[in-house]
């Protein structure tokens, strides 16, 4: 199948051109920032030494905390950490790392070496490591060996700012005000190092320990179950069909894996092996995804990558636990790959953590001492920030095949998205190590007016930074492009990576003229008992009318009910608005028929937004809301050129007339 999307190769006299379409007229899903999060585990060299070197440690630190580490990661942005694991989670007893550190009992790492922890890192210090980076915390808890109640306190205590005998503790450490963290992991692996557990007996797990994690105050936990390896659907049907309504996200990992050999240790065989591992993220996400729309069609649980990248033999030397690897040119394309990839899946995957931070894995940084090099795989994540929270543009991609003793890939990958300030932000692989690439991109709906480069690329395949030589493998300005009317021509060197910054006009789609608008909405109101939202037409509304904003009308059930409304929003200037809908159930707002915000199922009160690109004039808007039993909310909500956050307001909406 995958040679339908290929280009045939000609001979380098007749170039081959890649084509690459991008539709501004088609954007509906924000990137999430999360999807460029990090994971940092107590294993070998990845907390201690690597985050944590102690307050009396001669290397500059802030409270026990590395300066060189904290600001590496606060130039690329990193938006979240994931902690204390990976396999040492479902180990970690948290009371263990908190109040005085010399107090703190010491255990045995047992999945990673059987080296003491001494817990001198613990909440408190992960949680200010988070402060440092300007990030946010996500902590995995213990459903292997943990109980019930401690996961429970551990929210408490981390959460909470009422009274109790845990807050009291936290005071008494040093704390006073809660944290507030918002991501809570159920357990990692769980059917692996996290307790070798049956779906069914996991699903039941994540529901009963998910249950006693509180909400205290404003502070709701994101809870996230643990999924799929790569394309053990089996898993994830089973954990969504189970305990998929009681979760916010379901984790997936997936490694590409070549550990028979060292990182920098590869000819073009090991190459290819590693690109194509890395591409069949695609299809692991997406075949996850249609299990997850299967169970949750609104696109509430998001599907989270908490481990990803690539796993090699360690360094020789090393202590073969601490899985410590150098971090080549091949590992920055193949994490330009994956980032490409989520991109493009952004309607799911709402976060994604790189395994892992500091000297593990295919890390962001290495470490030796006081020494401290970026690896070619930051600065990836250094040219790709730009991306973060910008709306997701979707591409098309014809590619030219790239072939190795018989096998073919596609050599060219590629996600865009477009920020706040309306720029267009392309990324491009060029994964072929032999082969440039020319590329025509071709915008539908933006006029191109202005454009900027960046490249990563080295001469050699195995080229990577050291302590001694830290910037082989470093972004440079590119500027291999050029602009001939509507078309965009690229011309890519082999094994590289472009992040173009494209300015221009969006043309957003022409506005609607509705006969004789008046003020208000139509709205249809319907009875019946639904998971989700039901299919509007089938189905026959007990009352209709028409209200000034939107809003529950009158004379509702209390209980099983749902709504739909239809008509005009007039906006006053061209530009993108957000909008947002804050339900209890679900609901879902679109805009000239495309779906905009989706917030379906059965949920507490949840908020979730999107966010569009507007002509000045009228739109069409349809919003759907249904209440089962609990608690009821509801409110649309508008953001735009001028206009602040506020309830869509009744002069804004409009219905035909006669
Ligand atoms: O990232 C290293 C390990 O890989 C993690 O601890 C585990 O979750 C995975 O198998």
């Amino acid at each position: 199948m995958l040679l339908l999307g290929l280009l045939v190769r000609f001979s380098p006299a007749q170039q081959v051109v890649n084509r690459v379409t991008l539709d501004a007229s088609e954007i509906t899903y924000e990137i999430d920032k999360n999807i460029y999060g990090q994971f940092s585990e107590h294993l070998g060299r990845g907390v201690y030494g690597g985050i944590w070197v102690g307050p009396n440690s001669s290397i500059p630190n802030v409270g026990g905390i590395r300066k060189d580490v904290v600001n590496a990661l606060r130039k690329i942005n990193v938006p979240i950490v994931r902690w204390p694991g990976g396999c040492f989670a479902d180990e970690y007893h948290w009371k263990d790392g908190i109040g005085p550190r010399d107090e703190r009992p010491r255990m045995i790492n047992t999945n990673w070496g059987g080296v003491t922890e001494d817990n001198s890192f613990g909440t408190s210090e992960f949680l200010e490591f988070c402060r440092l980076v300007g990030c946010a915390p996500y902590i995995t808890g213990n459903l292997g060996s943990g109980s019930v109640q401690e996961l429970s306190q551990w929210v408490e205590y981390v959460n909470s700012d009422n009274v109790s005998p845990l807050t009291e503790l936290r005071r008494k450490n040093g704390r006073d005000k809660s944290w507030g963290v918002k991501y809570w992991g159920l357990g990692n692996e769980s059917w692996g190092c996290g307790g070798n557990m049956n779906p069914e007996y996991y699903a039941d797990l994540a529901r009963r320990y998910g249950n006693f994690m509180r909400t205290y105050g404003e502070n709701r936990p994101f809870k996230i179950a643990c999924g799929p390896s790569g394309d053990d659907y089996s898993w994830t049907s089973i954990v969504m069909r189970d305990a998929g309504s009681y979760v916010d996200g379901i984790a997936l990992h997936y490694y590409s894996f070549a550990n028979e050999r060292t990182a920098i240790d590869f000819t073009e065989s090991g190459w290819f092996d590693i690109m194509k591992k890395t591409l069949r993220m695609d299809e692991y996400i997406r075949k996850n995804s249609e299990i997850l729309d299967r169970y949750d069609p609104g696109k509430r649980v998001a599907l989270v990558v908490d481990e990803w990248g690539t796993w090699y033999n360690v360094e020789p030397g090393t202590n073969p636990a601490f899985l410590y690897q150098q971090n080549t040119l091949r590992d920055a394309v193949a994490a330009a790959c994956n980032l490409n990839i989520f991109n493009n899946n952004c309607d799911r995957v709402r976060m994604a953590n790189i395994a892992q931070t500091v000297n593990v894995l295919q890390s962001m940084i290495l470490t030796d001492g006081p020494k401290m090099v970026c690896t070619p795989t930051y600065y990836v994540f250094d040219i790709f920030k730009v991306h973060q929270s910008g709306m997701m543009i979707p591409v098309n991609v014809n590619s030219a095949p790239y072939i190795f003793e018989g096998d073919t890939l596609p050599a060219i990958n590629c996600s865009a998205s477009i920020d706040s300030l309306g720029t267009v932000h392309i990324s491009l692989c060029n994964i072929d190590p032999d082969s440039p690439e020319s590329i025509a991109i071709v915008a539908k709906s933006f006029l191109i007016s202005d454009v900027t480069g960046e490249i990563l690329t080295a001469d050699s395949m195995t080229a990577h930074n050291t302590f001694d030589n830290p910037n082989i493998v470093v972004p440079h300005t590119f500027s291999g492009f050029s602009l001939s009317g509507e078309m965009l021509d690229v011309k890519m060197p082999p094994m590289s990576v472009v992040v173009l910054a494209v300015k221009g006009k969006l043309q957003p789609p022409a506005p609607i003229e509705p006969k004789n608008p008046r003020p208000g909405l139509n709205f249809r109101y319907y009875e019946g008992v639904w998971n989700f939202l039901p299919n509007f037409s089938l189905i026959v509304p007990k009352s209709t009318g028409m209200l000034p904003a939107i809003a529950i009308p009158g004379g509702n059930s209390g209980e099983n009910f749902a709504v739909e409304y239809e008509g005009y929003v007039k906006v006053p200037a061209e530009g993108a608005y957000t909008f947002f809908v804050n339900s209890d159930d679900g609901s879902s707002l679109y805009i000239d028929g495309r779906l905009v915000v989706s917030n379906d199922g059965l949920h507490a009160p949840t908020e979730r937004s999107g966010r569009v690109f507007l002509s000045e004039g009228y739109h069409r808007i349809k919003v759907s809301f249904f209440q089962r039993g609990g608690g009821m909310t509801f409110g649309a909500y508008i953001e735009g050129p001028g206009i602040p956050r506020e309830e869509i307001p009744a002069g804004m909406l409009f219905s035909e007339g006669k």
